[in-house]
């Protein structure tokens, strides 16, 4: 597992004039396979609440033809478990049975839960042993996922495909005149990629995939109605980000960042998404006819040095034949739209109640490394699960300021809490990424200041992290613990 950067980043300052002669379109026009959808999963009522099974195991799945691939999945799906749905206020209990033989955790991404319930590194699961945490569904209506975070194995079992979407419906949301049905008019869809050896396996130490998958479909495309359809983006490669956008350059709508409902859409051109982050977006395709296929793809080339991915070495420890192109993640093929379909974007949503900017207490967070061929840290010291790097008050409302070196970008990452982001040294805070977020991505020679509260859930002895999402990153130690203290 190749978990260092600097290094390898030094050596491409070197040969960064030579690159991207080779960076037309990418994308394999031609066969797509129908975008795989997740299965639901609705839980059942018990007088406790709401109970859910999720059960990971070594799998398999047949991405291509010839041999079928080894793969890591919750409840038997093959790549990338099924789509859990819960309710603001719902009381739920989880029961994560490890069938792998291999210890791991499940994370609640971007959940408000308690410490101990979190699925951090803390809370392993023994292989045959069952963990069942239980919470009240405290966020409101947003776009989640679930994966393993075991320390220094989250980046593996994650490529091999554990992982899945946890999406949170609430009233608020549900009064709206949004797409809502699930796999028709509101799509999930997760992309990352991998690279297959010759005989189709996962390489597990691989940063940069050679093949996109979206939703674990090579080559996928989705067929929509000529209407508003909203996909739910969530970024959740090892490293590399996307700068996802249209060949016609249309405008689509961010309707929600990674914790809930922006105030109103906001269009854009170009949307950024690094390791972790999630934003639902809404498309209108009222104008495309029948039959067209209207082609999502990540503006990858040219990127600015130190964007994940932009890299120019299709070999290598960070080559990927996705390295500094366009290419496409995922193709709409539109058919005519239902009776019911949805054929306007909204002009508002929802009010949020966000931290104001009276702060009770700063900190900053500082990405350092110790010169070419070491990890990255925070604040000169590697993750150790024996330390409490920040404790935090009970009632506060704080303001987080992580400082960037110059050698890499990096996407932020923070449990417990969502957040709003307050500034970015490199410009303004963009009005996409000005609701509730968890995760952001920071270039090399930034810094990212945001606001947050800290109202619940007081523990002294367990921690929630905070981490660099890139999952290569984190194993190598680019992660801290916080506690919350009355
Ligand atoms: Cu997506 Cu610490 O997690
Ligand atoms: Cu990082």
């Amino acid at each position: 597992m190749v978990l260092f950067r600097p290094l390898e980043v030094l050596v491409l300052v070197f040969f960064f004039a030579l690159a991207s002669c080779t960076s037309l379109l990418s994308s394999s026009s031609g066969t797509h396979n129908a975008l795989w959808i997740p299965p639901l999963l609705t839980g059942t009522t018990t007088t406790a609440g709401t109970e859910f099974q999720l059960t990971v195991s070594a799998t398999t799945k047949s991405f291509r033809e010839g041999k079928e691939t080894a793969t890591y999945s919750y409840n038997n799906t093959g790549f990338w478990g099924p789509t859990l749905v819960v309710r603001k206020g719902e009381k739920v209990t989880i029961h994560v049975n490890n069938n792998l033989p291999v210890e791991t955790t499940t994370h609640w991404h971007g959940l408000h839960v308690p410490a101990a319930m979190d699925g951090g590194p803390m809370q392993v699961v023994e292989p045959g042993a069952t963990w069942s945490p239980t919470f009240t569904v405290m966020n409101q209506a947003a776009t989640f996922w679930y994966h393993p975070h075991l320390h220094t194995t989250t980046a593996k079992q994650l490529a091999l495909g554990a992982g899945g979407f946890l999406l949170v419906r609430d009233a608020d949301e549900a009064k709206l005149a949004l797409p809502r049905t699930y796999g028709v008019d509101d799509l999930p869809v997760v992309l990352t990629s991998r690279t297959f050896d010759a005989s189709n396996q996962i390489q597990t130490d691989t940063i940069y995939g050679d093949r996109l998958l979206a939703n674990g479909t090579l080559n996928a495309q989705a067929t929509v109605g000529a209407q508003v359809v909203r996909l739910r983006l969530l970024n959740a490669e090892i490293e590399r980000a996307y700068s996802l956008g249209f060949a016609d350059n249309r405008k689509f709508f961010v309707i929600a960042g990674d914790g809930g409902l922006l105030e109103k859409p906001v269009p854009v051109t170009r949307l950024l998404m690094s390791p972790g982050e999630r934003y639902e977006v809404l498309i209108d395709l009222t104008k495309d006819p029948v039959g067209a296929s209207v082609p999502l793809l990540a503006y990858n080339r040219n990127q600015e040095f130190g964007f994940p991915g932009g890299e120019p070495n299709q070999t290598g420890d960070f080559g990927s034949l996705l390295n500094n192109t366009t290419f496409e993640v995922l193709n709409l093929k539109v058919r005519a739209a239902g009776t019911e379909a949805l054929l306007t974007i909204p002009t508002a949503l929802i009010t949020n109640n966000y931290p104001t900017m009276e702060v009770s207490n700063s900190r900053t967070i500082n990405i350092t490394d110790q010169g070419p061929g070491t990890p990255f840290t925070f604040d000169n010291a590697g993750y150790d699960m024996m330390m409490i790097n920040q404790t935090v008050k009970l009632g506060a409302t704080e303001k987080w300021s992580v400082v960037n070196d110059f050698v890499f970008g990096h996407s932020f990452h923070i449990h417990d809490v969502q957040f709003k982001l307050v500034s970015r040294s490199s410009g303004p805070v963009g009005a996409w990424e000005s609701g509730w977020k968890d995760t952001f991505f920071i270039q090399r020679n930034e810094t990212v200041s945001f606001v947050a509260r800290f109202e619940d859930f007081a523990d002294p002895v367990n921690a929630f992290m905070y981490h660099c999402h890139m999952a290569n990153h984190e194993d190598g130690g680019l992660m801290g613990q916080f506690v919350v203290v009355p």
